[in-house]
């Protein structure tokens, strides 16, 4: 018998991953940059138990027994397996069980299956001693899984090759590179979402022309003023390009036909109170950024983080604020 645990944190996109050049082995249209959160807060965790007397292969998401028979999973496993060290020969023919569990909602735009398949590849690496880059084999549970691999500030690169052997994530940064730079997750709502990602972004990239424009046009010239920003620890510029880049990928979510709507008018109003307290600082001093729903992450540095909070906790007094800010720390208000 064998049991190993892992955990990965969730990551959150500055630079957006929203379309596919290949479905079945997800390969992305551009590349993308996030940051990884520390992982005290919002991470998922993995166990896995292997043993010559299973009968059969298991899987518990938070709690709940699921279908083993699902199409991203096994295509992880099998990746996995491919890289086994020699020396788990008779592993490979036990049958495994999993329990994975995440710390926050699942599939409300928090990032879960991306920090789910990071640590579920993390664990079945560990469990057959595979040696090198796993991001690729996260990749194939979910995209935006391949950048939950490294800690800090971490790039996925499209890759040229067809079958995807270059598409990894590499880290540009190590969290400790820029200590002062937080996270604040806006708990608008931990409903899941009405349209997933997935879906979402195989219709953008069939009719949305902006799509197009953006990957080919924008994104590339944005990843390397990103990378010089973060390289530079120059916030201004980080904080800028993050927002601009959140709003281009919901201005194409609405060019999407039909449109996905995922930004609602709480939302909304984050966006116009981070611009506000930008122009009474007279400085960028926080950036805002949505993913596929209605949650907001703002990016700030640590200097900032006792005035944001108060003025979060004034302008939607119905957050819950709490005592001390980490980040990452996720605030509720909904
Ligand atoms: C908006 O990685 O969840 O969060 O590859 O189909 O599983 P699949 O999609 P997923 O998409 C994440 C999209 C995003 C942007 C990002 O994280 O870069």
């Amino acid at each position: 018998m064998k049991i190993v645990t892992a955990v990965a944190p969730v990551n959150i996109a500055v630079i957006k991953y929203w379309g596919k050049r290949d479905e079945t082995l997800i390969l992305p249209i551009n590349d993308s940059i996030s940051c990884t959160l520390a992982t005290d807060f919002m991470c998922a965790k993995t166990t896995i138990m292997a043993s010559p007397t299973f009968t059969d292969n298991k899987f518990w998401l938070n709690n709940e027994e699921v279908d083993f028979n699902n199409k991203r999973l096994n295509n992880c496993l099998t990746e996995v397996k491919k890289r086994a060290s020699p020396k788990c020969a008779d592993l490979l023919n036990w049958k495994i069980h999993i329990c994975s569990e995440n710390n926050f909602p699942t599939a409300a735009g928090l990032a879960s299956s991306a920090a789910g398949y990071a640590c579920l590849v993390s664990t079945l690496a560990a469990l057959y001693e595979v040696e090198g880059d796993i991001s690729s084999i996260a990749r194939r549970g979910s995209g935006s899984a391949c950048r939950s691999i490294h800690g800090g500030f971490v790039w996925w690169q499209k890759g040229v090759q067809p079958g995807g052997e270059d598409s990894v994530a590499v880290q540009i940064a190590p969290a400790s590179h820029w200590p002062e730079m937080r996270m604040i997750i806006l708990v608008v709502s931990d409903d899941q979402k009405k349209y997933s990602s997935t879906s979402g972004m195989k219709t953008s990239v069939e009719t949305s022309e902006l799509l197009k424009y953006r990957s080919e046009m924008v994104v590339p010239k944005r990843v390397k003023e990103m990378v010089e920003a973060i390289k530079t620890r120059n916030f201004e510029n980080f904080a800028r390009i993050t927002m601009q880049d959140s709003n281009q990928f919901h201005a194409v979510c609405l060019d999407t036909y039909p449109p996905c709507f995922y930004m609602n008018d709480v939302s909304r109003s984050v966006v116009e109170l981070v611009h506000s307290y930008n122009k009474y600082k007279g400085a960028t001093k926080v950036a805002y950024t949505c993913d596929a729903g209605p949650n907001v992450c703002l990016y700030l540095l640590e200097e900032s983080i006792d005035e944001v909070v108060t003025l979060i906790n004034d302008v939607f007094p119905s957050s819950v604020g709490p005592s001390e800010y980490f980040r990452g720390l996720p605030v509720n208000i909904k």
